[in-house]
């Protein structure tokens, strides 16, 4: 996508292909909300969904106020199939032509330790959510002739990740959705992709950093906005990308330098050291001699 000086996508590009309205599930805070504002940026106008009904207004009117677009919203939790009807029924009579799949719930932990209700809550918002506006606004795309859909992945998609084995299969789903779609839908001028964030300073990144401050620079984390703008600009160059070479590079390493077993065992090392508790005792067994074998 061509670029303007402020380093936004070029507004008449855009929405000739991607316009006039756009889709942002968890458009409140975190990554959706960068996306929301990244693509208002772009003159889209935007319906958002996100189960923080507060910030989720506070940011529609932020929004509309800075970029003269109009933003609807659907307040509701997508883990209930209620929320995704009632954002079918909101975007019934609007001309979407951009999707973003940003909304996720993940837990870290060992597999056995998770209650079962929040593993199928983790597959309804991670799986059932993207899969169900796939292909509801996949055939409204495909219709028009032209369109965008962005749908959010991890790196931990890319192989078995212990310690958050549940999320990663999730993510997995999406990751490989996308590509699939990128090419069953191109020729129909749709551009689909899986976009693959690293570390990035979001609300949900903070939980588990609780020292990193909202928009604080730290090496090896990104600002949402950041990650938006990249994603943007990679939409419609392949199936799948990442924010940044270095990132990039590290997937190079995991899948295609490593072989499988080593790439899931140094995630599970790196994991149980993170959970390992601050007495120094293990959380979990580490897996480093397997890797060395
Ligand atoms: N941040 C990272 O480092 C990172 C790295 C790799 C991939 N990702 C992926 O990037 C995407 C965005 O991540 P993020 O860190 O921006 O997320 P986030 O900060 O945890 O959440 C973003 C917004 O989505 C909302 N949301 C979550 N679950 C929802 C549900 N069931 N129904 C409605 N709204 C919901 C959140 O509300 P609540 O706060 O109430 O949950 C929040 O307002 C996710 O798909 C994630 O898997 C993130």
């Amino acid at each position: 996508m061509r670029r303007t000086s402020d380093g936004r996508a070029d507004r008449e590009t855009f929405l000739s292909r991607y316009g006039p309205w756009a889709v942002v599930t968890g458009g409140a805070e975190g990554m959706g909300a960068a996306f929301a504002e990244e693509l208002a940026g772009c003159g889209s106008s935007l319906c958002l969904v996100d189960r923080q009904a507060d910030k989720l207004a506070a940011t529609a009117k932020r929004l509309e106020n800075e970029y003269g677009v109009s933003v609807r919203t659907v307040s509701g939790d997508l883990s209930v199939p209620d929320t995704v009807e009632a954002l079918f029924r909101e975007t019934q009579a609007l001309d979407v032509g951009m999707v973003v799949s940003c909304a996720a719930f993940g837990q870290v932990g060992p597999f056995l330790d998770a209650d079962e209700s929040d593993l199928l809550r983790a597959v309804d918002v991670n799986v059932r959510v993207p899969l169900r506006l796939a292909h509801h606004y996949g055939r409204s795309l495909k219709a028009r002739g032209r369109g965008g859909m962005v749908l959010l992945a991890s790196d931990a998609a890319y192989h078995g990740s212990p310690f958050c084995a549940n999320y990663a299969a999730t993510k997995s789903f999406s990751l490989v959705l996308g590509e699939s779609l990128w090419y069953e839908l191109r020729s129909a001028g749709v551009d689909v992709m899986s976009f693959v964030p690293g570390p990035t300073n979001t609300p949900g990144f903070r939980r588990a950093s609780p020292k990193l401050k909202e928009g604080q620079r730290v090496p090896g984390v990104m600002l949402p906005s950041e990650v938006a703008a990249a994603a943007i600009e990679s939409l419609g160059a392949g199936p799948s990308a990442r924010p940044n070479r270095r990132l990039a590079a590290e997937t190079f390493f995991a899948t295609r330098v490593l072989d499988r077993k080593r790439a899931v065992t140094r995630m599970g090392d790196r994991l149980s050291v993170a959970l390992r508790p601050t007495d120094g005792r293990n959380a979990t067994p580490r897996a480093k001699d397997e890797e060395n074998r």
